[in-house]
Formats: C-alpha cells, sequence, structure tokens
C-alpha cells in the first residue's frame, strides 16, 4: 500500500481544547485528538504532519509549504477562520490538494454567523458534530477518496 502524506491543520483557539468551552469541544486536548489521529493514520498507512496557529497568515504559509512537500490532502478545522476567511479559500485552492473540512462541533446547531463556510464549496466534504471524531472520519474519508 503506498503511504499517504496528509496534513492536519487547525485554526485559532484550538490550542485550547480540554478547557475551551467544553460544552462545545468536549474535554480532550488538541495533544490526544493528534494522538487518536496518529493512531489511525497507522492503521491506514498514512503519515500526517499537523500544525495550529491562532495566525491567519502563518496559516496560508503552512497551506502553501503544503504545495512543495508531495502532500497528497489535508484535514482542516479552519475554526473561526471558517466563517471569515477568503485567503484560507484561495491558498486552499491554489494548492488544488484534495481537502476535508472539519468541526468539533455541529456548527449549524449554532449561532448564525457559523452558518457559513468560506471553504465548504470547495471542500471534498464536511464533518460537523462528532466532537474529536469529526477529525477521525475526516481522515477515513480522504484516505478512501485518495485510495480510490
Ligand atoms: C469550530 C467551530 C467554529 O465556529 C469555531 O469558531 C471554532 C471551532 C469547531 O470545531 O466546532 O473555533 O471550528
Amino acid at each position: 500500500m503506498k503511504k499517504l502524506r496528509i496534513l492536519v491543520l487547525h485554526g485559532p483557539n484550538l490550542n485550547m481544547l480540554g478547557t475551551r468551552e467544553p460544552g462545545h469541544y468536549g474535554n480532550k486536548t488538541l495533544a490526544e485528538i493528534m494522538c487518536n489521529m496518529e493512531v489511525l493514520a497507522d492503521s491506514l498507512d498514512i503519515e500526517i504532519s499537523s500544525f495550529q496557529s491562532n495566525h491567519e497568515g502563518a496559516l496560508v504559509d503552512r497551506i502553501q509549504q503544503a504545495a512543495s512537500e508531495s502532500v497528497d490532502g489535508i484535514v482542516i478545522n479552519p475554526a473561526a477562520y471558517t466563517h471569515t476567511s477568503i485567503a484560507l479559500r484561495d491558498a486552499l485552492l491554489a494548492t488544488a490538494l484534495p481537502f476535508i473540512e472539519v468541526h468539533l462541533s455541529n456548527i449549524h446547531q449554532r449561532e448564525s454567523f457559523r452558518h457559513h463556510s468560506m471553504l465548504a464549496d470547495a471542500a471534498v466534504g464536511v464533518i460537523a458534530g462528532f466532537g474529536p471524531d469529526s477529525y477521525l472520519l475526516a481522515l477515513r474519508g480522504l484516505n478512501d477518496l485518495l485510495r480510490k
């Protein structure tokens, strides 16, 4: 089986997971979520690299870098930038890599300003509302898509 390379990106405030609004985001830290992803990635023969930033430009830079790293696809939780960032959208389109948009919470059950995503129509899929499992579902989905 060919080894796939997947970049996992986390937007602003996701470094606070574990203590941040547990009613919406649960009790797992980002490190624990990534640990579970690593286990799944190993079983699927995927090499993952991950990056979290609270800064839009840093996320844009990391996406641009992915294009020169033979990354096969991206899993991204853009967090609040989901709802505002044309820059992230443009960066993802510029790489032309398939990406899955992930949210821990079901953004459609929340405030109306969270219902719109600047990225979703360009994503191969969107997974929201499964807590930390949203990331695992995204990894499985991207794996299936890339191996078809
Ligand atoms: C989020 C949902 C966003 O609306 C919010 O700004 C986040 C996290 C989620 O994972 O549910 O920071 O992306």
